[in-house]
């Protein structure tokens, strides 16, 4: 539609359809399948609402898109299509491993070609915007939503978010892609305590430095859509926060999509005590510049009131709707409101085989081996394998967001293991979770779902029976454990980071066969493995990984892909340590360079203040060293830049591919700096028995910081450059940033 045509339509619409186009509602609203999370409450809307709702939550399906506008422009005095929206946020069918893993493969490459091609299968479920990518940086473990970031790193973050909007919205004009909606703004990552939905309370340095990075890169990128925080951020509601929205996003960072609140958000200022009633509420937000309000009847019962009672221009209705309209027309939905959706397309698209290999390059990168033992890794065909545990033969590989993805298309680790080799046998071994607590507090219902999750003591026994029998007929143990699906993702904070006790015992018994023993973990967050690195010879971390999860850990297993996946969240020591996370500020007594010794430093007294895995760890087969780190200058100027060169030397059998890590520290500044920060890296292939150069060209504006008014500071002083494989192990050199 030609832009004086909208202008046109904006104008002949009533108060009331200008309206609904600023409401979503989910699926129950219109006959369809409601796959959406999120807490089910009577709306108290009219049925007129429902009627001119402009867009939709979690419906999809080509079938099901092409009913709903059919059914929903029918009720439109101007027939205005809807949008459908939804929670892709790794994936559609083809699901990739979470966000989590997704960081751990360095590869920003394959990344967008994974959010490409879920952009494809999604429009071709009807689906035209996707809720992603999640960019909240991520300090503390306990929090149950780390799983759906790329991690802890501002630097590393932003560059993920460019890769994830630009693959969602790449073939945009031709129907195929989707608009990308980067969420959830701002800082959710930070919630006190690592407790769903808490508050956020921090330093604005620390918000522009390390929080609002990635989601500002989203914007660069073009990202058609922003959803707000379920949270307060210094006191204020993300959702009604006309200096974070309006101000920040929009005129300072020149956003000009649509906002959304996220779930119920704009109703939850009531509940948060920054909004009297579901009215004030809606005036909040709109104030704000939230345009849709998700699932909450405050703007559905309130705006047109607040026209009326003289609180609220009209205009300001008016440019949400344009922000609305204006999507719509961009996604050609005037033209053609089903957006080239069929079911032969969508058969056609989803769980292709091409798509189905990209997830298994990128499940295979993703996974972090921690720890190999006498080589232990890869296994050799010929060994007799137990694989045991409640993960050996579970199609649960998909994490908790991926809702669209269904078990049944996934490969299991058996699966997996059997395309290389028949000499495997696989049994239980254990429950995945054996508290009825816990289990309850997760969302199942009732006696009898808990009962399908936990057997009796009996059944567990023999269970436990049959896995030792097994492991000692074996040559190896692979143990297939973690977290269930619903103890990662949303609402699944945890205070203890370890795998629950009745795996840990059956770590224990099998440990003490003197078998060569492999763990798989699979989990959506860093878990506490202290105890158990002692017990087994090696462990990889899997996440949750997908699709083709089995048969990605089965290729790393035999050696087929190399382990190149490299952490992006701290593993704590213990779960005390959280938040852990590796660029913190500078204390005044650093536990290894203190004038203090003994008591009086940063540390604790039970567990070391180090993590057991830092930031960026992963070991490969095959080991490449880091050597013969150089600058080509000593001083910099802020005109030019200079360039740091370190030799990567891989002198084992294996071709591997190496991420080499440049960090940066400003050693004397105005705003207390990390004691190491991202600057940038390369994932570089390196053939067995050869040498490479890895070369990085720093500039003055990769040594800027934030102070306390969110003011980018560049300062001349010495600076130290490190290079290496993780963000403990490095190389070092020092220079000086001059005029
Ligand atoms: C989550 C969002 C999600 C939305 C819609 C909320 O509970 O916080 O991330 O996009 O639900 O499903």
């Amino acid at each position: 539609m030609k832009t004086i045509e909208l202008k046109q339509l904006l104008k002949d619409m009533s108060l009331d359809e200008k309206v609904g186009q600023l409401v979503q509602l989910s699926g129950e609203f219109f006959q369809a399948n409601d796959i959406s999370y999120g807490p089910i409450t009577k709306l108290g809307i009219s049925q007129k609402v429902v009627d001119l709702a402009g867009s939709v939550l979690n419906v999809a399906g080509a079938e099901e898109t092409r009913r709903v506008q059919d059914q929903q422009m029918k009720m439109q005095p101007h027939h205005i299509p809807v949008m459908f929206m939804s929670d892709v946020i790794y994936g559609y069918k083809t699901v990739y491993p979470i966000p989590i893993g997704l960081g751990a493969s360095w590869d920003p490459k394959l990344v967008k070609e994974a959010f490409n091609t879920a952009a494809d299968e999604a429009s071709a479920a009807g689906i035209h915007v996707a809720y992603a990518p999640m960019l909240d940086t991520v300090h503390d473990a306990r929090w149950g939503r780390v799983l759906e970031s790329p991690g802890e790193d501002p630097y590393l973050n932003s560059v993920y978010a460019k890769a994830m909007v630009e693959g969602f919205q790449e073939n945009f004009e031709n129907n195929n892609g989707v608009a990308a909606c980067f969420k959830h703004f701002a800082g959710y990552g930070a919630v006190e305590s690592g407790r769903e939905y808490n508050s956020i309370d921090m330093s604005i340095s620390n918000l522009y430095q390390n929080y609002l990075p990635a989601y500002k890169s989203a914007v660069k990128a073009g990202a058609k859509m922003a959803m707000t925080s379920l949270t307060s951020l210094n006191g204020v509601p993300s959702t009604a926060d006309e200096k974070l929205l309006n101000e920040l996003l929009r005129k300072t960072w020149g956003f000009n999509g649509i906002i959304i609140s996220d779930y119920a958000s704009i109703y939850e200022l009531v509940k948060h005590g920054f909004a009297s009633d579901e009215y004030d509420a809606a005036h909040k937000a709109i104030n704000a510049t939230v345009d849709i309000d998700m699932k909450s009847p405050c703007y559905a019962n309130s705006l047109k009131k607040l026209v009326a009672d003289g609180k609220l221009n009209e205009e300001k209705i008016d440019e949400s709707v344009w922000r609305v309209l204006s999507l719509k027309n961009e996604l050609g939905l005037f033209e053609d409101p089903y957006r080239g959706t069929s079911v032969a397309r969508e058969n056609k698209s989803v769980l292709s085989s091409d798509k189905r290999e990209l997830a298994r390059k990128l499940a295979s990168e993703a996974i972090v081996m921690l720890q190999n033992k006498n080589d232990v890794l890869p296994l050799n065909k010929n060994e007799k394998i137990a694989l045991i545990g409640p993960y050996s033969t579970d199609h649960s590989l998909l994490g908790m967001w991926a809702v669209h993805g269904e078990p049944k298309d996934s490969v299991s680790i058996l699966e997996g293991i059997e395309r290389y080799t028949s000499n495997v046998t696989a049994t239980k071994g254990t429950d995945i979770n054996r508290s009825r607590e816990m289990l309850k507090e997760m969302g199942f219902p009732n006696e009898e779902e808990i009962s399908k999750v936990i057997s009796n003591q009996e059944v567990e026994h023999e269970n436990n029976e049959e896995a030792l029998q097994l492991a000692k007929r074996a040559d190896v143990v692979v143990l297939a454990l973690g977290e269930s699906t619903l103890e990662a993702g949303e609402a699944g904070a945890k205070t203890k980071l370890t795998l629950p006790e009745n795996q840990l015992n059956l770590i224990n018994e099998i440990s003490k066969l003197g078998k060569k023993v492999v763990l798989l973990v699979i989990s959506g967050r860093p878990l506490v493995l202290t105890n158990i690195i002692d017990k087994v010879d090696s462990i990889l971390e899997c996440w949750f990984p997908g699709t083709e999860g089995g048969a990605a850990i089965a290729d790393i297993l035999f050696g087929k892909a190399n382990p190149s996946g490299r952490l992006t969240m701290s593993f704590p020591y213990s779960s005390g340590q959280e938040p852990i996370y590796y660029n913190h500020l500078s204390t005044g007594r650093p536990v290894d360079d203190s004038q203090h010794v003994g008591r009086f430093v940063s540390k604790y007294l039970d567990a070391p203040a180090a993590p057991l895995y830092p930031f960026g760890y992963g070991l490969s087969y095959g080991k490449v060293t880091y050597e013969s780190m150089s600058l080509d200058k000593s001083v910099m100027t802020h005109a030019g830049n200079i360039e740091a060169k370190v030799v990567l030397k891989n002198d084992s059998d294996w071709d591997c591919q190496e991420t080499a890590q440049l960090y940066l520290h400003d050693k004397v500044a105005t705003i207390v700096q990390p004691v190491k920060k991202l600057i940038d890296f390369k994932k570089v292939a390196i053939k067995a028995h050869t040498k490479k150069t890895v070369s990085f060209s720093i500039s003055p504006m990769q040594l800027t910081f934030f102070d306390n008014y969110g003011e980018e500071i560049l300062e001349n002083g010495d600076f130290t450059l490190f290079i290496g494989s993780n963000s403990r192990d490095c190389l070092a050199k020092d220079f000086t940033l001059t005029d």
